[in-house]
């Protein structure tokens, strides 16, 4: 058994209670990017993603479409939610859903385990509930009666309900955040974590009585856990809690547990940074290394949502762009963990210079020029230290910043040593070398150059751009180098990797001019 332990990233599981739009599109996608480009690192990733499927919210959704709860969870999950994953490329290595066996089984015994540790408690919880947030609220949460959040009236409880000692863990968690600032990002984040444990935390209900479509608490089967602790704990259940160590769970959970990042959208950061550390402190399990609470997508300034009807879905844009300009564009764009809009307009423009430009032409032009002047062949490979320097930078820059969940700072990085090259080849002008067979050494040495930063760039975009970029190692000949997912970003800067006379291809132009819109 190899003793290292997997980077262990976790996206939300999110509501069936609708088909995936952009925002959802958006945490996986980033969750996607950094497992591939720890997989490039040479480390052992853990990628996991599910749905959440319990609760009045998806209950009331399918009541609402005269189905029975569960078929109306499989339908979503088979039917919306993996095709969606698919369609964008994720490589997600687990998909858990929370109405399967293996996370019913293990939240029932963590349940148990903790009122044994003394911190579950019978109590009576009266107050307003929404159910859209699926949250329990204070009189202070509401405005006019109705959740800020969603806009939409709230219920009012009044319930015998379980208990958990949440507010036992606020000195602990307090104390934790404040030594470990990386725990909690950004910064913004970590502000608003710390200052909610100030105002006073109070102990939480952890089960419901009046509706049944959930998971029976085990020693009151007349109740449900409420959806969050149930949902929560997917992170650890997917991994194996609590199973014997010698058994096949044990093992995986101490290869991978505790999480490396638990990526959130910052609506769910308080679950995520107080809820959830202290019922892992109160089962003595580790708690997670990182949550990062990225901004939100807007539309019209407000958060795009699935009950707002805002939400747009990935393939209006995907259909449009292509998945793998989607997948870039958001985290260009936008600093992770800084709100943004989306707009068409700013698409359109980063595309077309960006993409189609920058990137795509300096790929097709550099190979046409290898078919024209080289009989298609790499040349003799070369030294070109501006260059390779400039390589390493990029790479050393986007390596630390990408690991810090910069997304938009190491695309950057990439971008920059792009427009290196392209003002490379400008300068050389390889069609003038060209001109006469005297130079024929000097065209070779710069050609040699421009493929070879090509291949360099495929890597460095491989994770973000899978598609597009494999299409670019398959028409540089980079296939006799391994598969490109293959290629080690500590090794990606060395210089003269690409062997002469491998055959090069013009593939598929890699970023198609856009189809004109269409007039409304
Ligand atoms: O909250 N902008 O599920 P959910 C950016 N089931 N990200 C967005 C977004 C937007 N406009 N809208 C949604 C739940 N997201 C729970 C989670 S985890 C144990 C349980 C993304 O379907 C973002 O990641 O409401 C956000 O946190 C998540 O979807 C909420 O998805
Ligand atoms: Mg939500």
């Amino acid at each position: 058994m190899s003793a290292e332990k997997s980077f262990y990233l976790t996206t939300p599981i999110y509501y069936v209670n609708d088909a995936p739009h952009i925002g959802h599109a958006y945490t996986t996608v980033a969750g996607d990017v950094l497992t591939r480009w720890h997989r490039q690192r040479g480390e052992s990733v853990w990628f996991l993603t599910g749905t959440d499927e319990h609760g009045e919210k998806v209950m009331n959704t399918a009541a609402s479409n005269n189905v029975k709860p569960q078929d109306w969870c499989d339908r979503l999950v088979e039917e919306a939610w993996k095709p969606n994953w698919s369609a964008l490329n994720i490589a997600n290595d687990d998909f858990i859903r929370t109405t399967e066996k293996r996370h019913e089984e293990r939240v029932q015994r963590f349940m148990t385990l903790l009122k044994d540790n003394g911190y579950i408690y019978a109590g009576k919880f009266e107050g307003p509930y929404c159910i859209g947030c699926e949250e329990f609220k204070l009189p202070g949460d509401l405005d006019e009666g109705k959740c800020k959040i969603h806009g939409k009236p709230v219920e009012m409880l009044s319930e015998d309900n379980w208990f958990f000692k949440l507010s036992a863990f606020v000195p602990q968690l307090l104390e934790y955040y404040k030594n470990n600032p990386e725990a909690c990002e950004p910064a913004s984040a970590r502000n608003e974590v710390i200052a909610f444990l100030e105002s006073g935390v109070r102990d939480l209900s952890i089960s419901r009585s009046t509706f049944d479509w959930g998971i029976p608490v085990p020693w009151d089967t007349d109740q449900v856990v409420y959806v969050w602790f149930d949902a929560l704990l997917n992170y650890a259940t997917a991994v194996g809690l609590g199973d014997d160590p010698n058994s096949e769970g044990g093992k995986k959970f101490a290869k991978t547990w505790p999480a490396d990042v638990h990526l959130v959208g910052k609506d769910i950061l308080r679950f995520h940074a107080v809820i959830w550390p202290a019922m892992l402190m109160a089962a003595n399990v580790a708690i997670p290394k990182k949550v990062f609470a990225h901004g939100w997508l807007l539309v019209g300034g407000e958060k795009m949502s699935k009950s707002k009807l805002t939400g747009i879905a990935p393939s209006d844009i995907t259909d449009h762009f292509g998945v793998d300009a989607f997948r870039y564009y958001f985290l260009r764009s936008i600093p992770f963990g800084t709100d943004g809009s989306f707009s068409w307009e700013d698409m359109v423009a980063r595309y077309t210079s960006e993409l189609a430009n920058d990137f795509g032409n300096l790929a097709s032009r550099s190979i046409a020029m290898i078919e024209k002047y080289c009989e298609g062949k790499i040349p003799q490979p070369a030294a070109e230290p501006k260059l390779a320097e400039a390589a390493q930078k990029a790479c050393e820059i986007a390596d630390e910043r990408i690991c810090a969940l910069d997304f938009q700072g190491g695309i950057l990085a990439i971008l920059d040593f792009c427009k290196v090259v392209n003002g490379y080849v400008t300068d050389q002008a390889p069609w003038v070398l060209a001109k006469d067979t005297a130079n024929k050494v000097e065209l070779e040495k710069v050609l040699y150059t421009t493929v070879e930063s090509l291949r360099i760039l495929a890597v460095l975009f491989h994770p973000v751009m899978p598609e597009t970029s494999e299409k670019l190692w398959d028409a540089l000949g980079a296939k006799i180098l391994g598969p490109i997912g293959d290629q080690k970003i500590s090794e990606v800067a060395t210089w003269g990797q690409l062997p002469a006379g491998v055959q090069v291809s013009r593939g598929e132009v890699l970023f198609p001019r856009l189809p004109e819109p269409e007039s409304a």
